[in-house]
């Protein structure tokens, strides 16, 4: 019957065997697990909430927003009065929080279904429970910065929120365009993250720690995603490598937008002209190479595993994302860096 016949090969996807291949990719697992429980973090001991120096007080010039973002270097932005880039800096910056943590319950909800339908045995299971776990305390991280700062953020765009209850469902029958999803969201926001830890500007402490301890966790979930991808995206027939190629670039684009461009209350509230908006993101020639950064390795995933097509080139270039790939994972935008100092 056909249909005990997708059955059995989406549990022989899953199975992890004896080939040399498999056994690197079971070895490298259970490196990550073990680097999650030697290294973790805890929301509530690891900062220090309660000390004087993570108050958030009024007229803080610590949260005006930094030169690597690309509103925060906007003349527009620059041109207002002191006080309402901190106010604006301090509603971006919790907005960004928030869309993090939205993105990382559709991931935890994505990688129990994944986990629940993985064989006994599979070091898959481990390392998804401790993602999970860490997920779980970013999430709560996040959302006290959010409640520390104050500002009422909505987070996703609404179309997001009412799409995101089945996302998660698809990790179980479709791991494979779940899991560059779940990349789509993870690459922007540490890209961004790293951008900002390597500016070196003083930043607030609330800000700081929370991203240096996100950065830190979120190279193993990176990796993670990228390992799970080169495993399987080769081997699947060409037609399906076909749709696929395209779904990434467009999945990328979408999901980059949903966090680096404000929702519509940020405008409306602020006052912000159109005109700004639409230079900002993504018309002005830093933000458009700004995106383009942001994906070179996600690029060179695709280059390695045989997501590379012309037309699939194509569909990279019309969501303008396309570019040259990574040589090797995180490596640095040295363009982009220079565009920022
Ligand atoms: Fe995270
Ligand atoms: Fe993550």
């Amino acid at each position: 019957m056909a249909r005990t016949r997708i059955v059995r090969r989406w549990r022989r996807n899953m199975e992890i065997g004896d080939s040399p291949e498999d056994k690197a990719y079971a070895e490298l697992l259970n490196t990550l697990s073990e680097g999650s429980v030697r290294r973790n973090f805890n929301p509530y001991t690891d900062i220090d909430w309660d000390s004087p120096e993570f108050e958030v007080i009024d007229n803080d010039p610590r949260w005006i927003l930094p030169a690597t973002d690309p509103f925060g270097r906007h003349p527009w932005y620059r041109s207002q009065p002191i006080e309402r880039q901190i106010e604006i800096g301090m509603w971006r910056q919790a907005n960004v929080a928030k869309v993090g943590l939205h993105f990382e319950s559709i991931l935890i909800r994505g990688l129990m279904e994944y986990a629940f339908w993985t064989p006994n045995g599979s070091p898959e299971y481990r390392y998804c429970l401790h993602e999970a776990v860490e997920e779980c305390n970013h999430t709560m991280m996040f959302q006290e910065m959010v409640n520390r700062i104050g500002a009422d953020v909505p987070g996703m765009p609404r179309l997001l929120k009412w799409v995101q209850p089945v996302i998660p469902l698809v990790a179980g029958p479709l791991p494979i365009p779940f899991w560059f999803g779940i990349l789509a969201g993870e690459e922007p926001i540490d890209h961004t993250q790293k951008n900002v830890l390597r500016e070196g500007r003083k930043l607030h402490p609330i800000m700081e720690r929370v991203m240096a301890i996100h950065v830190a966790e979120e190279a193993r979930h990176i990796s993670f995603a990228h390992e799970y991808l080169r495993k399987r995206v080769p081997h699947l027939p060409r037609r399906k490598r076909f749709w696929l190629s395209l779904y990434v670039p467009l999945v990328m684009r979408i999901l980059c937008s949903a966090i680096i461009v404000p929702p519509r209350a940020f405008w409306k509230e602020f006052d912000i002209p159109r005109s700004v908006r639409k230079e900002v993101f993504f018309r002005s020639p830093e933000s458009r190479q700004m995106l383009r950064d942001m994906f070179g390795d996600v690029r060179m995933l695709c280059h390695d595993t045989g997501l590379m097509n012309p037309v699939a080139k194509l569909m990279w270039r019309i969501c303008k994302i396309d570019g040259p790939p990574s040589r090797y994972r995180s490596e640095p935008a040295r363009q982009h860096v220079v565009a920022a100092a």
